[in-house]
């Protein structure tokens, strides 16, 4: 049996630093959803216990044991004493480093499709102490669907997201390092602006609003003035309801008005250039999406 799993990107819809641990990582609330756009990831089972990866679509991915996706491989072959191996390409589509957690979702399928593939059997509980072991976001992406996390980012809250918008996307080209960001932060704490627009989450039955915000938009937004320039350019769109930084950025996003993103992209690509990658989606809203990974053949 093949898999061909489905690896969605995230974008954060909040995120509040609510200030540094002992660990030297920051303590964090931000409300992550995940999206339309997706990496394609093929998990073919092999006898001989090896781990192989292909990445296509992006040149500067490491295809190797750094990898996040072999490195979610072989957890799983350790926690399970599994003696199977697997062949893993990478079909990518969500620009790396750009606060779209490309590769951290691509290791949250791989925990999940080698599990199945290998009939090892681990529990979500256990799956999801794996993923905290390889980075702050990978858990979010075991849950399906949007969440509250807390605590480095390893803690998952689903929610139920009320916001009727698509998603528009902009990414420069460029990358920002996540660890320079929160560096940054470290060195200016403050907070990021609120949004303009007030939206609707559901946690256990009771609604909550909430507005945009992204704490590490300041001082990432110092140094890279060109992410402050896509999100003031998007927000003076008729159409776009709001616009933010995702993540560490350099990814930028609009909520905009049903039927109106592919519009606003066809400016947006008149406006920024043919360098800079531009994408409608969809804000995957609650975990019911039954599209999720349900690409096996
Ligand atoms: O866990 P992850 O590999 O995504 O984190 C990358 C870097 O971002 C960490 O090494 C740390 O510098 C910073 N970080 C942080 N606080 C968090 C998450 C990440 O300081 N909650």
């Amino acid at each position: 049996m093949k898999l061909n799993l489905r690896s969605p990107g995230k974008v954060n819809l909040t995120l509040k630093i609510l200030g540094r641990r002992e660990d030297g990582f920051h303590e964090l609330e931000t409300l992550m959803c995940p999206l339309g756009i997706h990496d394609d990831v093929e998990l073919e089972p092999r006898a001989d216990g090896q781990i192989d990866l292909k990445v296509e679509g992006a040149a500067d991915i490491p295809a190797d044991a750094s990898n996040l996706a072999w490195r979610a491989a072989e957890l799983v072959q350790k926690k399970a004493q599994c003696s199977q191996g697997v062949n893993l390409v990478l079909r990518k589509r969500i620009p790396a480093g750009g606060g779209m957690a490309g590769g951290s979702s691509n290791a949250a399928v791989v925990l999940e499709g080698v599990n199945r593939l290998w009939g090892t059997g681990l529990s979500l509980a256990e799956l999801k102490e794996l993923a905290g072991q390889l980075g702050s976001d990978v858990a979010f992406f075991l849950e399906h669907g949007p969440c509250v996390c807390t605590g480095r980012g390893e803690i998952t809250y689903p929610v139920a997201l009320e916001v009727d918008a698509e998603v528009l996307l902009l990414n420069p080209g460029f990358g920002v390092p996540t660890p320079w960001a929160y560096q940054r932060y470290a060195a200016r704490p403050g907070q990021g602006e609120e949004g303009r627009q007030l939206w609707t989450m559901v946690r256990d039955g009771v609604k909550t609003a909430f507005r945009l915000r992204n704490d590490l938009e300041p001082p990432v937004l110092e140094k890279y003035l060109w992410i402050a320039q896509a999100r003031d350019w998007l927000r003076s769109q008729p159409g776009v309801l709001d616009a933010m930084m995702s993540g560490s950025g350099a990814t930028v996003f609009a909520l905009v008005r049903p039927g109106q993103s592919e519009g606003i992209a066809a400016l947006a690509r008149a406006y920024f250039g043919p360098n800079c990658w531009i994408q409608s989606t969809r804000l995957l809203l609650s975990n019911q999406e039954s599209e999720w990974n349900d690409q096996s053949d």
